[in-house]
């Protein structure tokens, strides 16, 4: 897959960088185009719109999403919640779902 190939190249180039060490910057992207608008480029509630939205978007390293399962948080980024959070199955990929999940992990530290 299309991003596959772009993980083994970074890979050779960086010869012994580690793949957790390199795991956020690839999940990145998706969570740039699509989730940043709301959630903030921290995942801290703090995108252009997320003031403006009714409940506003959830600070994404809080305890509250720590404390969820990938299987709950999965299901939520995969199907909306709410008025506002969008469904987002159908335009990632489940390998973009994973990634973006596991980016949302890695905010939160
Ligand atoms: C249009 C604004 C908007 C966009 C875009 C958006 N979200 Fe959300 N998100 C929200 C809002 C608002 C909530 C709170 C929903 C509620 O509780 O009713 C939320 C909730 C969530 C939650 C649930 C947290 C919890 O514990 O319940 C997760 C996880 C999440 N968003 C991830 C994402 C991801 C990943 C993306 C990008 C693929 C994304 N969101 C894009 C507005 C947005």
């Amino acid at each position: 897959m299309h991003l596959g190939r772009v993980t083994h190249r970074r890979e050779h180039r960086h010869g012994r960088a580690g793949r957790n060490n390199r795991g956020p910057h690839e999940r990145k992207p998706r969570y740039e185009q699509y989730c940043v608008v709301c959630h903030g480029p921290r995942g801290l509630g703090d995108g252009p719109t997320a003031k403006a939205t009714t409940p506003p978007a959830t600070r994404l390293p809080a305890p509250d999403v720590r404390n969820k399962t990938d299987q709950d948080l999965l299901a939520i980024i995969a199907d909306g919640k709410g008025a506002i959070m969008p469904a987002w199955r159908g335009l990632l990929s489940d390998q973009e779902l994973q990634n973006v999940l596991a980016y949302i992990r890695f905010l939160g530290g």
